[in-house]
């Protein structure tokens, strides 16, 4: 049975939008649309991390390409990759197959990704002199593939979807380049926070500056939505928070927002639950929510701002039922209106492919109107 979400009068602002949408033959666009706070039909849908491991199409691209950096930076190869979740199971939007780490070569860093263990750098970045010596940014000069990756998707894509972009954030950015790889409690940085915030601040600007000109160059080249991680900031106390990541999101989005206001951007912060007031701060369009918060209490500290998530990654491990009720429950809590449906995080590699199908199908039936 679909879900009866809005009342009616919604329905008739839903149905107007689409005729309009229909009559000009255009694609609806739920994406950006619920990202704006507009009706929709139903919630949109896509996942963290939609490409990746647990498809066996990348598998096998994996085995003929093992490293991540081609994958990643190849063109061919990262639409390649890009095109493979949407041909499986037509999610509202396209995500870039890229890593937050990857502008960093072009500041001078280098890394590789390594499997199961993620990011790990050659060297870390914790002196004065290894500050100052950041390049800032300079995409169409040191990273042209990602404008060409993103320019090749939205041709393939011909608008049936938005193509999304996404950054890092600096806090997150500078927790690798501090700590050198992922970290348990990152203490390293936190040390460094304590006892150097003037050099740590420093880094951060730097960071805020490249990555606010990547996130332009990734709408100027296509993406009409920006993501921005801030994975690890869950790690710090709201009051640290405020001073180390909060200030340097705003900056980044500031500086999207200003240029492109109708671009939307969403805010991704693992374990964020007690971190929701703050983030909603930051100038985001859309805060993203992990699942160790009820969608409904989240939806409480945030009103009727736009939310994405927060379906556990691991309930796509559990039986057809489970999967159903859970997702429309989550659908229920959101309520119908400004609702990204998404997993709380991303995807885990032991998913199987049928589960993420009946996923999609199971939003797919649901509706915002009658
Ligand atoms: O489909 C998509 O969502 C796009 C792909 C994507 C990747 N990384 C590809 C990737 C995205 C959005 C990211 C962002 C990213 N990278 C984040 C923020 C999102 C989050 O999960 O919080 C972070 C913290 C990173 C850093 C990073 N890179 C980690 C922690 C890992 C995982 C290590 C592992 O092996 O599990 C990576 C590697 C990585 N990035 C993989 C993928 C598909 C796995 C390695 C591989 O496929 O070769």
């Amino acid at each position: 049975m679909p879900l009866s979400l809005a009342p009616p009068e919604t329905a008739t602002a839903v149905l107007a939008d689409r005729l309009v949408l229909a009559a000009q033959n255009q694609p609806v666009d739920r994406l950006v649309l619920a990202a704006q706070n507009q009706p929709v039909d139903r919630p949109p849908v896509w996942m963290l991390r939609q490409a990746g491991r647990y498809l066996k199409s990348y598998r096998d691209l994996q085995e003929k390409y093992p490293s991540f950096r081609d994958r990643s930076e190849i063109p061919g190869l990262a639409v390649e990759i890009s095109l493979q979740p949407y041909r499986a199971f037509k999610p509202d939007g396209v995500i870039f197959f890229s890593d937050i780490l990857t502008p960093l070569a072009g500041m001078g860093v280098t890394f590789e990704i390594v499997d199961h263990k993620g990011p790990i750098l050659a060297e870390t970045v914790r002196s004065q002199a290894q500050v100052d010596a950041l390049r800032p940014l300079n995409p169409e000069a040191s990273l042209p593939f990602v404008g060409e990756i993103l320019r090749t998707l939205c041709d393939e894509l011909q608008g049936q979807v938005p193509v999304l972009g996404f950054v890092g954030a600096p806090w997150t950015l500078a927790t690798y380049l501090v700590e050198g790889q992922n970290s348990t409690y990152y203490s390293v940085i936190k040390e460094m926070a304590w006892q150097e915030p003037v050099l740590l601040h420093q880094m951060l600007a730097q960071l805020a500056c490249s990555i606010a000109t990547y996130a332009l160059y990734r709408v100027q080249n296509g993406a009409q939505m920006i993501q921005i991680f801030d994975s690890w900031a869950g790690h710090l106390t709201p009051q640290d928070y405020a001073t180390f990541a909060l200030p340097y999101q705003w900056q980044v989005i500031r500086a999207v927002k200003a240029i492109y206001p109708e671009v939307p951007v969403t805010l991704c912060v693992n374990a964020s639950a007690a971190l929701l007031p703050l983030m909603a701060k930051s100038g985001a369009d859309v805060i993203h929510v992990d699942w160790a918060i009820p969608m409904a209490q989240a939806r409480a500290v945030l009103g009727d701002r736009p939310v994405q998530g927060n379906l556990d990654p691991c309930v796509l491990l559990g039986s057809r039922e489970l999967i159903r009720e859970r997702t429309l429950d989550v659908i229920r809590q959101a309520g119908s209106r400004g609702h990204i449906m998404n997993l709380g995080q991303g995807i885990l590699p032991n998913t199987p492919e049928e589960n993420v199908r009946y996923f999609f199908d199971t939003v797919r039936s649901a509706t915002c109107h009658s």
